[in-house]
Formats: structure tokens, C-alpha cells, sequence
């Protein structure tokens, strides 16, 4: 498929088909608007349509371009946090919800998969938790007490992972966790909305949406939507200037995917208990190999520019405890959305109309959060009662959040300082082919790219969103903000809300 979100290429990215849709040309009419053809929009949209609902998705790239074909797609009730701390946060019947409801996300994306007979190559395994070292053996005490408590009774502590040549050492075995292919489920998603009357528009970029009835939804090329109902499903939702993105951190993670011999590593999905975590996984290659999929090493969006280094190191923490793997084939990076108080937030927009709804604060936790969505959203917007909605209602305050509410934000508050700092280079001529730098001139800063040709591109540096100054990503050749984590192509397109609008050209500032 053809790659929007950065120029690395993942492992799903190369094998899926996904169906091509045409672009919105004219004004239409649906019971829900759903813009972002991502896991959690496809999701929403594909159970709306099932309660009969006439749904239409409109996405500016294609589906599943977005962070859904970046994902590690580790089906899982095991969240970012542990249960014992999410206990604190959102109080034991919380937790217990969080469990429940991830746990009824796998089995929804199993019913689906079988009822549409989507060949997403889903897998139930099981999934291991395990410390860094021995020191941290409390931890996984504290937290099989959490799991059991939280009504994982099935969660058991053993002696070490079924790893022939890592010993984790004593860790947590949660049984019944997925995988899958994300962007071969979304394909079928798509056929099952389209056959029950479900309307796809790509190429689509929406600017506006307001709420009331009926709510507007408006594109770039001027078309509009109306509907009864809209869903702002865009990983980060562009319907909401501020107060979501105070609620939430982007921050970019890496994968590598290395090629292993099939069965020389048990099949499950592992995680450790560091932060940020390794998460590891395995994805069948050919008939011989499969892929072992690791990724870590996260960082603030737009606050960092060394992803060799970081795969690197991935690749080292993986060669010490798997020394079967080859070579790599893949590396990757994307974006979550950290919260702050460790779940997503799904329901009604804050402060808008009451027909408008988002999904955003995935964790990285998307896979289960966006399906959760689809659940929960259609409850909402059918005026159903759902006992998930006060958990993740967008407007919750949670105090056991705070802490990471007022450190992410100190931090956003500092990057406003890159306005008075001098440039990456004081020159674009001493810019290479296909690199990029923030260039200051006068009291503004210009983000300038060179391409592979040698031709200058140059953009305003200042993010549309809320105005900081965007950083160089050489990797996947983007425009990052470090704020609220909008990015952007060199082609100063927007790639990532919560920015709506791409950078300015230079002659605009
Ligand atoms: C490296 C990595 C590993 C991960 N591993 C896991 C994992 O193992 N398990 C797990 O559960 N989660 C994981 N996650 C998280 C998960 O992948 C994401 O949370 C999830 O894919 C987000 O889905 P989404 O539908 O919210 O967003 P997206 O997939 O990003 O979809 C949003 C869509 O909105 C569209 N859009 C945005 N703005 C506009 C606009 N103005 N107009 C029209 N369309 C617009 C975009 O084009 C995009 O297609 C991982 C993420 C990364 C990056
Ligand atoms: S994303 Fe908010 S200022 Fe850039």
C-alpha cells in the first residue's frame, strides 16, 4: 500500500490489500459521520452499520494510512500502566471495567473476524509480563494480586517465560490474549461496512466540524457532510483546540522486525515491565521463517532525531536475549497518544454539541481502545446506557493523574522557548539532499528540506495547531511538534492532528 504517515515501511504495509476508495465529490447525507479510517473509526463505523445506521468514512489518506499501519497489533488486557496503579487512578470497580472491557475487545475482534470471515490471521496466545531484573520481582507480586482482584483470575505467575535462551525470570502469564494483521482486518472491515450499505470516501482531508442538528462536516474542497451524529476518530481529534491535548502526550516508538527460524521462539506476546517497555511479538514471514516484531525505546514526539540510534539499541537488547534472529527486515517508528491517567478518553466532545463524539489517548493500547470505541460510541450514539461510558467520558478528571497532567504540560510549556533559539543550520545551502533543519530568519524560523534532487522546499516552521516551532524527524522525513505531536510531510501537508491546517508556505509569515 502506498505509505502516508512517515517514510518507513512496516511489515503490514507490505502484504495487505487494502481497497481503494474514491474521494467525496459532492454533498451527502448519513446517520453518523465517521472522519478517520483508522482501527477505531473502521471499528465504529462497521458496528453502527450493523445496528442499521447509515455511516459514511471519510479519511484524507487511505485506510488504516494512519498509525493502525504502524501498529505492533498485540491484542491485549494488559495496558501501559499496571492493574495495581490503574486501581489507584480510577478505583477498583474502574479497573475492573478496564479489564472488562479490554478483555471483551479481543473476543470482539475475534467474533467479527470469524462472522465476516476476515482472513486477518488471527491467533490467541499467550502473553508474559516480565521485570528487567530481580529487584522488581514486588512488582510482578503486586500486580498478580491486581490481576486477580480485577477479575483476571486466570493471570498465574511461573518460574520464567517458555524462552529457550532468555530467562526472564519469575514473571506474569496472562492466557487469552490475540494478534493479528491490522491492515488485512481493516480491509475486510471495509468490505463488511460497503455490503451493509457503508459509504468510504479517501483522499478526503475534513477542515471543519461542528456540531448541532444536523452536525456539518466539512472538506477541503468544500464538500459537506450532514449527519446526525459525527465521530472524530483521527488518532488526535481535530475537533478540539486545547483541552484534549493538555489530557494526553505523543510520543514516538520504534520497532525492528527480524527474520527467525519458524518454532525456534515460543509464540507469544512479551512484554517487560520498563518504561518505556519492550514489547515484543511474532508474525509469520514464509514458509520457513517467521518475523520476530520488538519495539521500545519511545521518546517525546518532535524532542528527539536519533532513530538508529534507537533501533539500534533495539536490536542489541533483542540479539542478547533471542540469538537466533537474523537479519533485519523492517524498521519502523509511529505515534500513541499517552494519557494521563493511563485509558483512553471516548464519548462526547468536550464542550461541543451533544452529537459529537472522539476517540483519542490510545496509550498504546489502540487495538483494543479503538474497538472498544466502536462499541461504546455506537451504545452513545443510539442512546443506549453502556457502564464503560463515565470511565472513558473525555471530561473525566482523574486525580491519580495529575502528577503526569502537570509534568507534560511544564514540558509543553518549554518547547514555546525554541522560538528565541537559533536554527538547526544558519544556512540552508549547508543542507544535504534529503535532509531537513529549522532555519532561523529574522524573529521567525523557516523548516526547510532539500530533496533527493537537490531542490529547496521551504516551509513556516510554526505548527498551525498552537504555534510552536516544529522539529526535523530525518527518519521519516517529517515536520514533528514537539507540543501537542500535529506532523507534517515535507510538502508542509498534515499528516498527524490535532492540526488541521498544513504549514504555511514562507510568503504567508
Ligand atoms: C509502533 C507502534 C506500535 C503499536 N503497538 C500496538 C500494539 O501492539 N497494540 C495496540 O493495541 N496498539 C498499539 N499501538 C497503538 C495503535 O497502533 C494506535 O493506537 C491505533 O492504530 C490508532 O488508531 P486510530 O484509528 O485511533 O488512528 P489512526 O490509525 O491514526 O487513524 C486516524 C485516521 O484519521 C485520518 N485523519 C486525520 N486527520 C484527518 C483529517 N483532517 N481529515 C480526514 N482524515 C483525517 C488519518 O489519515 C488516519 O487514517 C502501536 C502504535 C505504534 C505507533
Ligand atoms: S501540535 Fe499543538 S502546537 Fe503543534
Amino acid at each position: 500500500m502506498q505509505n502516508d504517515s512517515g517514510k518507513t515501511i512496516s511489515i503490514w504495509m507490505t502484504s495487505a490489500k487494502i481497497p481503494e476508495q474514491p474521494a467525496l465529490t459532492e454533498n451527502i447525507y448519513a446517520d453518523v459521520c465517521v472522519v478517520g479510517a483508522g482501527i477505531a473509526g473502521m471499528s465504529t463505523a462497521y458496528i453502527l452499520t450493523r445496528q442499521g445506521k447509515s455511516v459514511v468514512v471519510l479519511d484524507d489518506g487511505l485506510i488504516g494510512g494512519g498509525q493502525t499501519a504502524r501498529t505492533t497489533a498485540h491484542l491485549s488486557n494488559v495496558l501501559t500502566e499496571r492493574y495495581y496503579e490503574l486501581e489507584q487512578i480510577h478505583g477498583k470497580e474502574g479497573a475492573k471495567l478496564i479489564a472488562q472491557s479490554h478483555t471483551t475487545a479481543i473476543n470482539t475482534i475475534e467474533a467479527i473476524a470469524t462472522q465476516e470471515n476476515i482472513n486477518c490471521d488471527f491467533e490467541r496466545l499467550d502473553g508474559y509480563l516480565f521485570p528487567p531484573d530481580v529487584n522488581s520481582l514486588d512488582e510482578i507480586q503486586q500486580e498478580l494480586e491486581a490481576a486477580h482482584r480485577v477479575g483476571l483470575t486466570n493471570v498465574e505467575i511461573v518460574k520464567k517465560a517458555p524462552l529457550t535462551d532468555f530467562d526472564t525470570g519469575v514473571c506474569l502469564r496472562f492466557p487469552q490474549q490475540g494478534q493479528f494483521d491490522p491492515l488485512k482486518y481493516l480491509a475486510g472491515l471495509a468490505q463488511a461496512i460497503q455490503r451493509r450499505g457503508g459509504r468510504i470516501f479517501t483522499g478526503t482531508h475534513v477542515e471543519k466540524i461542528k456540531g448541532g442538528f444536523p452536525a456539518c462536516v466539512e472538506t477541503s474542497s468544500g464538500q459537506i457532510v450532514t449527519a446526525d451524529a459525527v465521530v472524530v476518530a483521527t488518532n488526535s481529534p481535530i475537533s478540539n483546540l486545547a483541552t484534549m491535548h493538555f489530557k494526553q502526550a505523543p510520543y514516538m516508538t520504534f520497532v525492528i522486525a527480524l527474520k527467525v527460524p519458524r518454532d525456534s521462539v515460543y509464540k507469544a506476546l512479551y512484554w517487560d515491565t520498563l518504561d518505556p517497555y519492550h514489547y515484543v511479538r511474532l508474525q509469520k514471514l514464509d514458509s520457513e521463517y517467521d518475523v520476530l516484531i520488538v519495539g521500545g525505546e519511545d521518546h517525546k514526539t518532535g524532542q528527539a532525531d536519533d532513530a538508529n540510534a534507537r533501533y539500534a539499541r533495539l536490536q542489541t537488547w533483542t540479539q542478547e536475549r533471542f540469538p537466533m534472529v537474523q537479519e533485519v527486515l523492517f524498521r519502523w517508528s509511529g505515534q500513541v497518544m499517552n494519557s494521563d491517567d493511563g485509558i483512553a478518553y471516548i464519548g462526547k466532545n468536550p464542550f461541543d454539541e451533544e452529537n459529537v463524539y472522539i476517540v483519542t489517548g490510545d496509550t498504546g493500547i489502540g487495538m483494543t481502545h479503538g474497538t472498544i470505541a466502536g462499541i461504546l460510541l455506537t451504545d452513545l450514539i443510539l442512546g443506549r446506557k453502556n457502564t464503560w461510558a463515565e470511565l472513558y467520558d473525555p471530561s473525566r478528571v482523574r486525580i491519580g493523574g495529575v502528577s503526569d497532567f502537570i509534568s507534560e504540560n511544564l514540558n509543553v510549556a518549554s518547547q514555546y522557548l525554541n522560538w528565541v533559539t537559533p536554527g538547526d543550520v544558519d544556512s540552508v545551502e549547508k543542507l544535504a539532499p534529503g535532509t531537513g533543519g529549522v532555519v532561523r530568519r529574522g524573529l521567525t524560523k523557516v523548516a526547510a528540506y532539500r530533496d533527493e534532487n537537490g531542490t529547496l522546499q521551504e516551509h513556516s516552521a510554526i505548527c498551525t495547531h498552537l504555534n510552536c516551532i516544529v522539529s526535523w524527524n530525518s527518519s521519516e522525513k517529517t515536520w514533528d511538534c514537539p507540543c501537542h505531536g500535529s506532523r507534517f510531510d515535507t510538502n508542509g501537508r498534515v499528516i498527524n492532528g490535532p492540526a488541521i491546517n498544513g504549514l504555511a508556505s514562507v510568503e504567508d509569515k
